[in-house]
C-alpha cells in the first residue's frame, strides 16, 4: 500500500504531486506529505487525506521543479503527522518516501542507535533512510547513489522507495523491491509513480521498473542498474490508460460510476474473446499453454478479498462442467502453509490490482514448485502479470473505489469464458451447450442493465435497513460466493456488520442470530438449489427475520415470502452470478451512503495491499 510520486524537470513540481497524490489515494489515505528540492530540502506533511495537506500547504513556499510525494496506509506507527513520509535522516542529507515494509527495521535501528543515531518516529522508513545517510558519511562512498545501493543491500523486506539528496540537489533516486514504481518519461523530464495513472496526461512512454533495480533520474538522464551495481534490463512501453478512466464523470462517487460502468466492462472483457461466428472463445494469452491446462491434475486457484469471491464461483464452474478438480485458497494461506504442489498443477492468481503482495508471493512459492503459473489481472503490467506463465486481463478499466465491483464482474467474466473453454476443449459439455453458454454470456450486458434501471428502487429498500446492526448474506451453489460478495460489499464501505454463509450452514449457527432486526438477504436464482434456499426462508421467516430476496423476474412464489425483493433477469445458473451481484452492490451503496459513510475511500482500507 501507500502511494509515491515524485518529479523532475522545468515543470512547478507541487501541483503534479499533489495531483499525483490524489490520483494514488486508493492506495491509503492515513496521511500525506511532499519533499520538494529548493536549495534545501523543504518538507510538509500532515495527517489525514491529500486535502488537508493542501490546505496545511496553502500559505507555504512550495516553488521548485524537483519533488516526491507521498500517502500512507499505515504499518508501523500510529497515522499521525511525526510517521507521515516524507522522512528525513538524522542530519538532513537525506529524505525519502517509502512504499512497503522493511522487515528487519528492528534489528537496523538498533545498530544505528549504538551508533549515536537518533530517531523521531516509529516507522521503519526512517531506519532505511538513516542507513542511507550513515553510509553516505562513510569514507570511500562517494555518491548518493551508492549511499542508496549500499543500504538497500542491508535491507530485508519490501520497497518501493524515491530518495532526494541535499548536496546532490538535481537528482533523484528510485528503487523497487516487490512494491511497484513506473517511471514516465517526458521531453527533459522525469516522472516516477506507484502506477501509470499520476503520470498518463504527461507521457504515455514508461518504464515498469524490476525488482533489485535502482534508478538515477536527472532532468535530461536517466541510470538504471542493479543494487549489486551492474546494467539493468528495462523496457520502455506505451501506456493504455485515458484521463477520462480516472474521472467520477457525473456519478457522486467512483464506486457508482463503477457499478453503472459493468455493462459495458463485461462486454470489453469479452470482446475479441469470441469469435465472430458466436461459437468459439479465444484467450489468446492462453493459446501457448490450453495443453498444459487440459491435462493438468488439479487446478488451484489464490486471491485475495473480492478476488478470492471470483475464484469460488471459478472452482464451482470448473469442476461442474470441465470436471477438473479445483481448490481456492487465500492467498495469504497458501503462500506459508507448505502446500503440496507439483508439475501437474496449473496456479491462478486473480488480482485486479496485480501487486497483492500475498498473491504475488504464493504465485512465486508455486513457480518455484513446478507448477504452471497464470494470472487473471486488471492492471495491465503489474507485477503479478509480469510474473505468470500467460494469463488474460480482464478489460475493467481503471478501478478507484475502494470497493471492487467492476473488476469482480470482469475477473467472473474471465473465469467464466476460461470454464467453458476448459470443458469444450475436454469434451466434457457438446458443441451446442457450448454455444448456448456463449449466447448466455453475449446477453448478460444488456441484462445487468435492466438491473441498474431498479436502482431507485434498490435505494428505497436501503432506507428501511440502513440502521441495521448486522445482516446475514445465504446463498447455495455459484450464488453462495455472490453472498460472501454481498457481505463484503456491505461490511467495507457501510460498518455494518454482514456475514456471507452458505444457506445450508445457517442452522449450524448464524440461525442464531435471526430475529425482527436482522435483515437476511437471499440470494436466489431458478437453479437446481431452488427449493432447497425456499426452505431456508422459510426457516428464517419462521424466526421473523427479514427477507430481502434476490429473485429471478417473475417468481411469484419467492415474491409472496419475502419482505422486500431485487430481481434480476431470467439467465442460465452458469452466468447468473454476474446478475445478482450488482442488485447487492447498490444496496451496499445506498446504504453507506445514507450512513454518512465515505464510500470510495473507507476506514482503514486500502485497494492495492502491497504489504503481507
Ligand atoms: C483489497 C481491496 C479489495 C480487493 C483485495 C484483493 O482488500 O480493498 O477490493 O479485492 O484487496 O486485491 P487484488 O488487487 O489482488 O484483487
Amino acid at each position: 500500500m501507500c502511494g509515491i510520486v515524485g518529479y523532475i524537470g522545468d515543470k512547478n513540481v507541487y501541483p503534479i504531486l499533489i495531483k499525483g497524490l490524489q490520483r494514488l489515494e486508493y492506495r491509503g489515505y492515513d496521511s500525506a506529505g511532499v519533499c520538494i528540492a529548493n536549495t534545501g530540502l523543504k518538507v510538509y506533511k500532515q495527517k489525514g487525506k491529500v486535502s488537508e495537506l493542501e490546505s496545511f500547504v496553502a500559505s507555504k513556499d512550495v516553488h521548485g521543479t524537483i519533488g516526491i510525494g507521498h500517502t500512507r496506509w499505515a504499518t508501523h506507527g500510529e497515522p499521525n503527522n511525526t510517521n507521515a513520509h516524507p522522512h528525513t535522516s538524522m542530519n538532513g542529507s537525506f529524505v525519502l518516501v517509502h512504499n512497503g515494509i522493511i522487515e528487519n527495521y528492528a534489528k537496523l535501528k538498533n545498530d544505528l542507535v549504538q551508533k549515536g543515531i537518533v530517531f523521531q518516529t516509529d516507522t521503519d522508513t526512517e531506519v532505511l533512510v538513516n542507513l542511507i545517510e550513515y553510509y553516505y558519511e562513510q569514507d570511500g562512498i562517494d555518491s548518493a547513489e551508492m549511499a542508496v545501493r549500499i543500504a538497500l543491500s542491508k535491507v530485508v523486506g519490501a520497497y518501493g522507495i524515491v530518495v532526494l539528496c541535499r548536496k546532490e540537489e538535481n537528482k533523484m533516486i528510485a528503487a523497487r523491491m516487490g512494491s511497484p514504481l513506473v517511471i514516465g518519461i517526458g521531453q527533459g523530464e522525469y516522472f516516477l509513480a506507484s502506477d501509470a495513472s499520476p503520470i498518463i496526461e504527461y507521457t504515455d512512454s514508461v518504464i515498469y521498473m524490476n525488482d533489485g533495480d535502482v534508478a538515477i533520474l536527472e532532468k535530461h538522464s536517466l541510470t538504471l542498474k542493479t543494487v549489486e551495481n551492474s546494467p539493468a534490463n528495462f523496457e520502455v512501453t506505451k501506456v493504455d490508460l485515458s484521463i477520462g478512466d480516472l474521472d467520477k464523470g457525473d456519478f457522486e462517487h467512483y464506486m457508482l460510476k463503477e457499478i453503472f460502468e459493468q455493462p459495458k466492462t463485461i462486454s470489453d472483457t469479452y470482446r475479441g474473446r469470441i469469435n465472430p461466428q458466436k461459437d468459439d472463445i479465444v484467450l489468446g494469452g492462453l493459446i501457448d499453454v490450453w495443453d498444459k491446462i487440459v491435462e493438468a491434475r488439479r487446478i488451484i486457484i489464490i486471491g485475495c478479498g473480492t478476488s478470492w469471491h471470483a475464484a469460488l464461483v471459478a472452482e464451482y464452474l470448473i469442476e461442474e462442467y470441465a470436471r477438473v478438480p479445483v481448490e481456492v485458497e487465500y492467498a495469504s494461506e497458501f503462500r506459508y502453509r507448505k502446500p503440496i504442489i507439483d508439475k501437474g498443477d496449473i496456479v491462478i492468481a486473480i488480482s485486479q490490482s496485480g501487486e497483492t503482495a500475498d498473491t504475488l508471493a504464493a504465485l512465486k512459492m508455486a513457480k518455484q514448485n513446478g507448477a504452471l503459473i497464470l494470472g487473471i489481472c486488471n492492471v495491465v503490467g503489474s507485477s503479478i502479470a509480469r510474473e505468470t506463465d500467460g494469463g488474460v486481463y480482464t478489460h475493467a478499466g481503471t478501478e478507484i473505489g475502494v470497493a471492487s465491483t467492476k473488476a469482480f464482474t470482469a475477473q467472473v467474466t474471465v473465469l467464466t469464458l476460461f470454464a467453458f473453454k476448459l470443458a469444450r476443449l475436454k469434451e466434457n459439455i457438446d458443441q451446442e451447450t457450448y454455444q448456448l453458454f456463449i449466447k448466455e454470456m453475449l446477453a448478460i450486458p444488456d441484462k445487468v442493465e435492466s438491473v441498474l434501471l431498479a436502482h431507485p428502487k434498490i435505494k428505497e429498500i436501503a432506507k428501511k435497513y440502513k440502521d441495521s446492526v448486522n445482516a446475514l448474506y445465504l446463498g447455495r451453489g455459484y450464488l453462495f460466493p455472490v453472498a460472501l460478495e454481498g457481505a463484503l460489499k456491505l461490511k467495507e464501505i457501510s460498518y455494518i456488520h454482514a456475514e456471507g454463509y452458505a444457506a445450508g450452514e445457517m442452522k449450524h449457527g448464524p440461525i442464531a442470530l435471526v430475529d425482527d432486526n436482522l435483515p437476511v438477504v437471499v440470494v436466489s436464482a431458478k437453479d437446481n438449489y431452488y427449493e432447497k434456499v425456499v426452505s431456508n426462508i422459510q426457516e428464517v421467516k419462521a424466526r421473523k427475520g427479514n427477507i430481502i430476496a434476490v429473485v429471478t423476474e417473475g417468481d411469484n412464489g419467492l415474491r409472496n415470502m419475502a419482505d422486500d425483493l431485487f430481481e434480476i433477469p431470467e439467465s442460465h445458473p452458469a452466468v447468473a452470478a454476474l446478475l445478482t451481484v450488482v442488485p447487492l452492490q447498490l444496496f451496499a451503496y445506498y446504504i453507506a451512503l445514507m450512513r454518512g459513510c465515505d464510500v470510495d475511500q473507507p476506514r482503514n482500507l486500502a485497494k492495492s495491499v502491497t504489504v503481507e
